[in-house]
């Protein structure tokens, strides 16, 4: 018998406090474990109901459609630029994070012309600014912004903006690839038009889909249009045929991520959105508690601070990518690096979905304290955990 030379895939399970993938909640493995069936079976057609419906139930609508595309975020964002945007359209963005600048190039390409409201890193973008923008031009598309910047752990809040947009006859377009599943997301009550997220950070699902919502107004724009979009396989209203009630093939969908996300919206479900929320709060709080005690400092805006992300300056000679390695290989906990202008000066520690647990953050703080004096960088022992522990019992 012939055998092959590649070894067996042998990978440590760890504690996931990066910006994502997450740790997978254990029901959602045992669902992928479902027998694989095809798309269009009178088995199969009960999961992406159910899918529709519980991904309605998360992003707070009665109005919009629901669906998950075959896909990562960013193919979520620039599936509805590219069903939307025609050339010569005009397109305003907010500007203020490494995920905010990968909008505004898929809206570029799509022929669009982009107009960038720009802020500051690590702020939310003041809506006065977006506001002085929009007055400026006569016909906008859409208005875009993120709403949880990953890059930089700032929460947006969206609703002023979004009443503005429509204000203006505009498409209001969200980036919501960190808050969904962790953080309200309200788009009937904040008016969103298309709003898009990735099945690999708060819902505790492998990476692969894009959990979308779309509002009657924003399809209506993708019918409506003048030229073909861009892309075939992103086209939004072919995708809504396949999600709509007569499953129009389109493309054969990934029947074993999409039971992973069946479960993973259920998991969420059980939980309860509100207690799921307060849940991401307190252990983000416990966790800068912890930092704070060790002397680092969180840099993302005091009163905008997303709980799925924290950002962590990395002290004055310190080898941040040693310190992530040494968290990776000693105690099996990935946290990620920064990106963008803050490469190299912040850590970014998640607490998304599963990973959010008072357990692991105490972890990932005695890890600290024991690896930063290594490091070069001394710091009170014991203090992070104390910190964090007395934060997490509420005193
Ligand atoms: C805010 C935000 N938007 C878009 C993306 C891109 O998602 P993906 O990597 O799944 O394509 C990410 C990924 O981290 C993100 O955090």
């Amino acid at each position: 018998m012939v055998q092959n030379s590649y070894p067996e895939l042998n990978i440590p399970a760890r504690v996931l406090l990066s910006t994502g993938p997450v740790n997978v909640h254990p029901r959602v493995y045992k669902a992928m474990q479902t027998p694989v069936v095809g798309y269009g079976e009178a088995v199969f057609i009960p999961i992406i109901d159910g899918i529709a419906a519980m991904l309605a139930e998360v992003f707070q609508t009665k109005e919009s459609l629901t669906m998950a595309l075959s896909a990562t975020g960013s193919a979520g964002i620039e599936a509805g630029m590219a069903s939307v945007l025609e050339p010569g359209d005009v397109a305003v963005i907010g500007n203020y994070g490494f995920f905010c600048e990968r909008m505004i190039e898929m809206a570029r390409r799509q022929g669009a012309e982009v107009i960038t409201v720009d802020g500051e890193w690590a702020k939310p973008l003041d809506p006065a600014a977006m506001e002085a923008e929009l007055k400026k031009h006569k016909s906008v598309k859409l208005v875009g912004m993120v709403h949880a910047e990953t890059s930089t752990g700032v929460s947006q809040p969206l609703a002023e903006i979004s009443r503005m947009a429509k204000e203006h006859g505009a498409l209001m377009f969200v980036d919501a690839v960190t808050s969904f599943g962790g953080s309200e997301v309200a788009v009937d009550e904040w008016g969103i038009d298309y709003i898009s997220s990735a099945s690999q950070k708060c819902l505790s699902c492998p990476p692969g889909l894009a959990p979308v919502a779309v509002s009657q107004n924003a399809l209506e724009t993708m019918n409506n249009r003048s030229t073909s979009p861009s892309t075939w396989y992103l086209n939004i209203p072919q995708i809504a045929d396949y999600w709509g009630k007569d499953h129009v093939y389109h493309h054969t969908v990934p029947i074993s991520s999409l039971y992973a996300l069946y479960e993973g919206l259920r998991v969420i479900l059980d939980e309860g959105l509100g207690p799921r929320y307060e849940r991401h709060q307190r252990n983000a709080a416990a966790l800068r508690a912890g930092l704070e005690a060790l002397g680092l400092s969180v840099i993302s805006d005091e009163n905008h601070r997303l709980a799925q992300i924290t950002p962590v300056a990395v002290p004055e000679g310190v080898d941040e990518a040693r310190v992530r390695a040494r968290l990776a290989n000693d105690y099996l906990i990935e946290i990620s690096r920064g990106l963008g202008q803050f490469a190299g000066k912040i850590w970014r520690v998640g607490l998304m979905g599963e990973a959010s647990t008072g357990a692991n953050l105490l972890l990932l703080l005695s890890a600290l304290e024991e690896i930063l004096p290594k490091e070069g960088y001394e710091v009170p022992a014991g203090a992070g955990v104390a910190a964090a522990s007395k934060a997490l019992a509420g005193s």
